[in-house]
């Protein structure tokens, strides 16, 4: 796309996406703020795609853009993927929605217990939201108690019962349209303090159940490791509490097995979504057999209702077997996550290079990138998982206030340079081959050339 010295960065975001534009104008008519997702809002107006292949989309204007949104995670296989897409199709010709049960669902959930360490049973929802919703249900039913405890900045879907803590600022009195009596179920404390958690479970025997994002919260943006995850394994049996995992990001991500795979955790429950659908709408509980029994009818025993109309949707199922059949070879992991690390290790020798107060940082095959850092340098050599902990894993100054002007200007510069990245942060999907990665550097060069030249 066309650069000139003197027009500002928004200037040149405008011009060189006009059918974005014009749509826009549109929609703001139709949707409150224009979007259907809060995440897509994008100052002054977010781009519009046509069609997608692999580690790419194209927008209305007729732009190729490397992609880090990935179907906000689901697309570990990349965009379209064959054996998906043949999937879905010859599901599409047999129907979508047979009102009764069907030999998909029993596949489906069948890859997901032999992937998922807890699943010794599985029980599909709609999404991701309604997996945790469940799981959390399913632990008052289980335990006899009604509230759980939860880690603050840890993202489990927009329900009333987990909104609490999930965003800056973190202990806000109140959540725009929760009702208190629904907000005071939930304890919120901060991540990786096992203390913080002991004390609250000793402190209130209301609580039942302790969920957490895995690999830390926003997919990592106060990184959680692997003992932090056992140190409260072992507190939340010590003290006869349920402990949910939220893999709906994680889950089929970080390993086929999950976090709980690759670290050897065993949670009582874990919520997933995203990849388990193969890039359609659906979600599931996944977790011990007694506990998910109270879904069905006993005698004496209360039962949890759980209709949903798309439960199980054939076209959803027939997506998530021929993904996770490929995610069972743990090929598409291993790719994504070879990806992420190189881009990761080239972007701080990038920052390096040419001096610039950015690091970045991550898991598995999830890439954050924080401008204005004066920390210790990461090792450009690390691993997967081993990489350095910005600041010590400092709340605030990890997932705490954003500087949102550098934030839309960072997304307008990135899409001008041929990238659709994810704000601060991107994950990777098995097409993010080294070409892809290579590129997606340079356009962070050029972008934040384009930063500092604005005074960003
Ligand atoms: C960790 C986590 N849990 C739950 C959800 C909610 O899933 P859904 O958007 O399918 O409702 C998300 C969505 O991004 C998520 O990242």
């Amino acid at each position: 796309m066309p650069a000139t010295a003197t027009h500002t960065l928004a200037d040149r975001y405008a011009a060189a996406l006009p059918g974005s534009k014009q749509r826009f104008e549109h929609a703001k008519g139709v949707f409150p703020t224009g979007v259907t997702h809060d995440a897509r809002m994008m100052d002054p107006f977010p781009v519009y795609i046509t069609h997608a292949k692999g580690a790419h989309k194209w927008d209305v204007d007729g732009h190729k853009l490397t992609d880090y949104f990935v179907g906000h995670g689901s697309h570990l296989l990349g965009h379209c993927p064959d054996d998906v897409v043949k999937a879905v199709q010859d599901q599409m010709a047999r129907g979508t929605h047979h009102g009764a049960c069907h030999d998909a669902e029993i596949a489906w959930g069948e890859l997901v217990r032999k992937l998922i360490p807890s699943a010794e049973r599985v029980r599909f929802t709609g999404s991701g939201t309604e997996a945790t919703m469940m799981a959390l249900r399913l632990s008052r039913l289980y335990t006899g108690r009604g509230k759980f405890l939860k880690l603050h900045g840890h993202f489990h879907g927009w329900h009333d019962y987990v909104t609490v803590g999930a965003d800056y600022p973190y202990d806000a009195p109140g959540v725009p349209g929760v009702p208190d009596d629904v907000a005071r179920h939930c304890v919120a404390v901060p991540p990786n303090d096992l203390n913080r958690v002991e004390d609250a479970l000793k402190a209130d025997p209301q609580i039942g159940a302790v969920i957490l994002e895995p690999t830390g919260g926003h997919w990592g943006a106060v990184p959680i490791r692997g003992p932090f995850l056992k140190g409260l394994r072992e507190v939340c049996t010590r003290h006869n509490r349920l402990l949910i995992f939220d893999e709906v990001i994680t889950g089929f991500r970080v390993s086929p097995g999950g976090a709980q795979a690759f670290y050897g955790v065993t949670p009582d429950l874990t919520a997933l979504a995203k990849i388990l659908a193969g890039g359609l709408p659906g979600g599931c509980v996944a977790g011990r057999a007694d506990i998910l029994a109270f879904i069905e009818a006993r005698p004496g025993k209360p039962k949890m209702k759980h209709p949903g109309t798309y439960n199980a949707n054939p076209l959803s199922a027939a997506a998530g077997v021929a993904a996770l059949t490929r995610v069972a070879t743990g090929v598409p992991c291993d790719l994504a996550n070879r990806a992420a690390s190189r881009l990761r290790n080239k972007l701080n020798e990038l920052f390096e290079a040419r001096e610039w107060p950015w690091v970045a940082y991550g898991d598995f095959s999830m890439v954050r990138v924080l401008p204005g850092y004066s920390g210790e340098r990461p090792s450009t050599t690390a691993g997967d998982n081993n990489g350095l902990v910005p600041y010590d894993g400092d709340l605030n100054k990890l997932d705490g206030p954003k500087n949102m002007k550098q934030y839309s200007a960072l997304r307008q510069a990135m899409l001008l340079n041929g990238v659709d990245w994810w704000g601060f942060a991107g994950m990777t999907s098995c097409e993010h081959a080294d070409a892809v990665i290579d590129h997606t550097v340079t356009a962070f060069e050029a972008s934040i050339d384009a930063l500092t030249a604005e005074g960003l």
